[in-house]
């Protein structure tokens, strides 16, 4: 046998998954099954020999540009409401597609399990089909596709270019170069709505299936106790997008004491269906002096990432203005890249930062100079459950 590795190793691997797989039946814990998932994931990679593995490595591109053409052809929604065997010249006639391009990302979909083939030109629901109907799946698969695999492809040549210094800096990345634009994806997305919607409404799930925050973090404990009563805000969502992440505390925690205030570009808060009796909307603009003073909570998700370290520096030094000195706290919902052993996820989500913002995620210690030069010291890094987004607890240095 002729693989990447060895046998001893493949038979390592396969110890690996069985131990990791029969912990998560013992115990449920997250870690087991991501253990677990790694294990397979690099039993599967051994037993492919090297020259094919290097071809579908090359090919797997494929891969998402057929469920992204799937999403346009009504596959995904057609086979989920049928819930039956549906056959080819049914699903082509969805959108009048020919017989023989259907069947194309149809062999694709059913070799990802995106479908079942359950006969010959026949075809079922699976799991990932009944996924790919969830709107937030969708605009997810939109945006990294659309408005992401042009400047992925233009990404070597950019670095090329750039002698593959690490380029920083929102108005003279890699998306700038692709589409060949001077202004930071903030300003351009607005001009391509259909953009601008995946890109929103991606963000309301992008944690993906990862716990939410308010399931693992003290939230009491930290936050609320010590929290002055009703009248002062107890929490502002500091470019919060639609107000997802605000409406769900608001829901978890309804007795809270305080105001909550979303805060986002005018055209992001104004597309905002968040219920206004509990939810205050504030259009504000991160490079400006913060407009909610004194809160007990400034609520960061997602937000330093877009950013390079110069930028960011500016964003903290005007929340960091707002601030009551032994009072008001910062929570921010991000990764914190480990030095070794990077979840692969993370490092992912890494590229995409610097595609769409010419940015990226960062350590532990680079977490913590960036605050400390902004006035910030961190009080602890929570540790997500699972590979998701941890939390950054921080407050304004003595
Ligand atoms: C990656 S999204 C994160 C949204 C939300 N916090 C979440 O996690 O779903 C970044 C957000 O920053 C907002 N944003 C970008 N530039 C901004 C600026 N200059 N001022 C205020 N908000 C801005 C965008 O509109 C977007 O909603």
């Amino acid at each position: 046998m002729s693989t990447n590795v060895p046998s001893e190793s493949i038979d390592k691997l396969h110890d690996q998954v069985s131990q990791s797989l029969n912990a998560f039946k013992d115990q449920h814990q997250e870690a087991d099954r991501l253990a677990a998932l790694k294990a397979a994931q690099g039993l599967v990679n051994a037993l492919q020999k090297p020259q094919d593995s290097v071809y579908h490595l090359a090919y797997s591109p494929t891969h998402a540009m057929c469920v992204r053409i799937a999403i346009d052809l009504g596959i995904f929604t057609t086979l989920t409401e049928r819930n039956e065997p549906v056959p080819l010249a049914e699903l082509a006639a969805v959108k009048n597609a020919s017989l023989i391009l259907t069947e194309r990302v149809m062999r694709i979909l059913a070799g990802i399990g995106y479908v079942e083939e359950h006969d010959t030109r026949v075809y079922m629901a699976t799991t990932m089909t009944r996924q790919m109907t969830d709107r937030l799946s969708i605009a997810m698969v939109k945006f990294i596709f659309d408005v992401g695999m042009p400047t992925l492809a233009k990404l070597p040549e950019f670095l090329r270019r750039h002698n593959f210094h690490n380029p920083a800096g929102a108005l003279n990345g890699p998306l700038q170069y692709a589409e060949k634009i001077d202004e930071s994806v903030w300003t351009w997305l607005p001009r391509n709505p259909e953009y601008l919607d995946n890109c929103n409404t991606f963000m309301e799930g992008d944690r993906g299936a990862r716990p939410s925050w308010l399931e693992w973090f003290p939230v009491k404990e930290r936050l609320l106790d010590g929290a002055r009563p009703d009248g002062d805000v107890l929490m502002v969502d500091v470019a919060g997008g639609r107000g997802h992440d605000l409406l769900a505390f608001a829901e978890k925690f309804p007795h809270a004491p305080g105001r909550l205030v979303l805060e986002d570009l005018p055209h992001v808060v104004d597309e905002s269906t968040v219920d206004t009796t509990r939810i205050e909307k504030k259009p504000f603009d991160l490079f400006k002096p913060q407009p909610v003073q004194g809160a007990r909570v400034y609520y960061m998700k997602f937000i330093l990432h877009d950013w390079s370290d110069e930028e960011n520096h500016r964003i903290l030094t005007e929340l960091a203005s707002a601030f009551t000195r032994g009072y008001s706290k910062l929570i921010i919902e991000e990764f914190v890249l480990a030095d070794r052993d990077c979840a692969m996820l993370q490092a992912m989500w890494d590229w995409e930062m610097l595609i769409f913002c010419n940015s990226m995620e960062r350590s532990l210690s680079q977490w913590t100079s960036l605050l400390d030069k902004a006035g910030f010291k961190v009080v602890k890094f929570w540790p997500p459950p699972g590979d998701g987004q941890g939390i950054i607890e921080a407050e304004l240095k003595d």
